[in-house]
């Protein structure tokens, strides 16, 4: 069998009395897009923030390309390839989209040449290139979504891990989108994406988990979890199943 390019391995994450992640365990595929679903407050955040280094998990493991990283800084996993975006957009807001692409760039070019080379290449790849010189802050909702995903794929990920890239967009933007996400799997970036979008997830992702409430609840393709009553209880609660397959009376 082929080593997972992510395992996960139990991990919980407590903030205080609240565990946001309870004993999840998942894996991605390399070269795969896996999607993390859920509902609001599910923990899908958290967990990519014990992924990616920028919290430590209060328990379980975290393995990344054979290695155990728990733990290890953002930094770190950086370096070794696993970029993320923020569900929070956080362009640098007086810097142009260049600027903000080539912040990203720094960390595999040395000189100031190159990594502006590489960050006009990502800006091409995601569909920025006639905004080169745009402020961040005068873009639309849709280029600051297109702007955080390439100042991650500016750090030439291996692994990247999306979160909710598509809030936001309006239909056509998100048609729009989707085929710049699935030529980036072509190329060979294993991509990790929480999405709310359902069209998104059933027309990219192999594999969905779903989380609620912190905990693992289903596992499958996007068609097992669609159809599944234990998924439709979590986003629209208890019963919900029942009352859905019942014919309206
Ligand atoms: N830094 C933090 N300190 C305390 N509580 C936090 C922190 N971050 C998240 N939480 C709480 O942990 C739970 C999970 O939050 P998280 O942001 O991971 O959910 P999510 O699944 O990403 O939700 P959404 O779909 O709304 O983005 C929530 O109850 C949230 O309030
Ligand atoms: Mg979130």
């Amino acid at each position: 069998m082929v080593e997972p390019v992510l395992d996960v391995r139990n991990v919980s994450r407590r903030f205080g009395g609240l565990l946001a992640v309870s004993g999840v365990s998942m894996s991605v595929r390399e070269g795969s897009i896996t999607a993390l679903i859920g509902p609001n407050g599910a923990g899908k955040t958290t967990l990519f923030s014990v992924i990616s280094g920028f919290l430590k998990p209060s328990d379980g493991e975290v393995f990344y390309d054979g290695d155990d990283v728990t733990g290890a800084p953002s930094h770190k996993l950086a370096r070794r390839g696993i970029g993320r975006t923020f569900q929070i957009v956080q362009p640098f807001a007086g810097l142009t989209v260049r600027e903000n692409i080539r912040v990203g760039a720094y960390l595999r070019h040395r000189g100031r040449d190159a990594a502006i080379a590489a960050a006009e290449q990502v800006a091409r790849e995601v569909g920025l290139e006639a905004l080169l010189d745009t402020p961040a802050d005068a873009l639309t909702v849709a280029g600051r979504k297109r702007l955080e995903l390439a100042k991650a794929l500016a750090t030439e990920p291996k692994l990247l891990l999306l979160d909710e890239v598509l809030a936001g967009l309006n239909p056509s933007e998100i048609r729009d989108i989707i085929p710049v996400i699935r030529s980036l799997r072509d190329r060979g970036v294993t991509i990790l994406m929480i999405e709310h979008v359902m069209q998104a997830v059933m027309s990219l992702a192999e594999q969905v988990f779903v989380l609620a409430e912190g905990r693992l609840v289903a596992e499958g393709t996007p068609e097992e979890v669609a159809g599944n009553p234990i998924v439709i209880e979590a986003y629209l609660g208890h019963g919900a199943a029942a009352r859905l397959a019942r014919p309206a009376s």
